[in-house]
């Protein structure tokens, strides 16, 4: 990776020397492969003058071909020239070291999503549930995430998002399920991603949201606060009431 980005910002600064005012001149260098196999490499450099490509070496081809008249001349001048020879062992030179660092350092390295399992909030006398599975932070972008209602999968009422990048080379996607919610019904999100050896389920906890296990939890606090009060008060009292009894008068 740094290997190419270096070699192309080299590539940039000499051809920024041929800026005359308002034209721009540029070559770009690519290599393409379809797979880490590497066995489909092409090494492609193509000259364009402002936005328009004229000349283009193909290592597939191994010399230029030109798009205009003037790239038709430039072309054959560089196919008669040494500038060729070295163009044709860029492809073992550059392009295959270079792929195959990419691959290994970035490429071919997976990362794990984060997922989130959630029922969304409703308005009050809503039948219907709305349940979230978010899946966050994960690399490469391909993901299957589904849903399955007691172990067989949901196909209808299902909307899913796609693959959105967050631009950090790491992708995001939620799916939702709208579904009417039964007692005993046992409902999972599974996800897919080649960072995992299996399907990873994840099921429902089919206990209250969070909001509504909170305002439990307060009430439940205030009630035990409420108790050990009126105990110590009752306490209080009767020691009070009893040791007035206790003393002779
Ligand atoms: C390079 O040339 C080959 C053979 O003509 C062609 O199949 C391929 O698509 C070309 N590649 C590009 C990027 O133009």
């Amino acid at each position: 990776m740094s290997l190419s980005l270096q070699l192309l910002l080299l590539l940039t600064l000499t051809v920024r020397t041929a800026l005359t005012g308002e034209y721009y001149l540029y070559v770009t260098d690519e290599c393409l492969t379809s797979s880490s196999a590497l066995t489909d490499v092409e090494f492609i450099r193509t000259e364009y003058f402002n936005k328009y490509p004229y000349a283009r070496f193909n290592s597939t081809v191994g010399e230029f071909v030109g798009f205009t008249e003037y790239g038709v001349q430039t072309a054959e001048y560089y196919n008669s020239h040494p500038y060729v020879h070295q163009l044709r062992s860029e492809l073992e030179r550059y392009c295959k070291p270079s792929l195959g660092f990419d691959f290994y350092s970035v490429l071919e390295k997976t990362v794990k999503p984060r997922v989130e399992l959630k029922a969304e909030q409703q308005p009050k006398g809503a039948h219907t549930s709305m349940l979230m599975c978010s899946a966050y932070d994960f690399y490469p972008a391909a993901i299957d995430v589904y849903w399955q209602k007691d172990g067989k999968k949901v196909t209808t009422d299902v909307t899913t998002t796609q693959e959105l990048a967050d631009g950090d080379w790491y992708y995001q996607v939620h799916s939702h399920l709208e579904y009417t919610p039964r007692s005993g019904e046992k409902i999972s999100c599974v996800v897919e991603h080649a960072s995992f050896s299996e399907p990873m389920v994840y099921d429902l906890d089919p206990s209250l949201p969070e909001s509504e296990r909170k305002k439990i939890a307060i009430g439940a606090s205030g009630l035990v606060l409420g108790i050990i009060l009126s105990a110590a008060g009752f306490i209080y009292y009767k020691k009070k009431s009893s040791g007035r009894i206790l003393v002779p008068t």
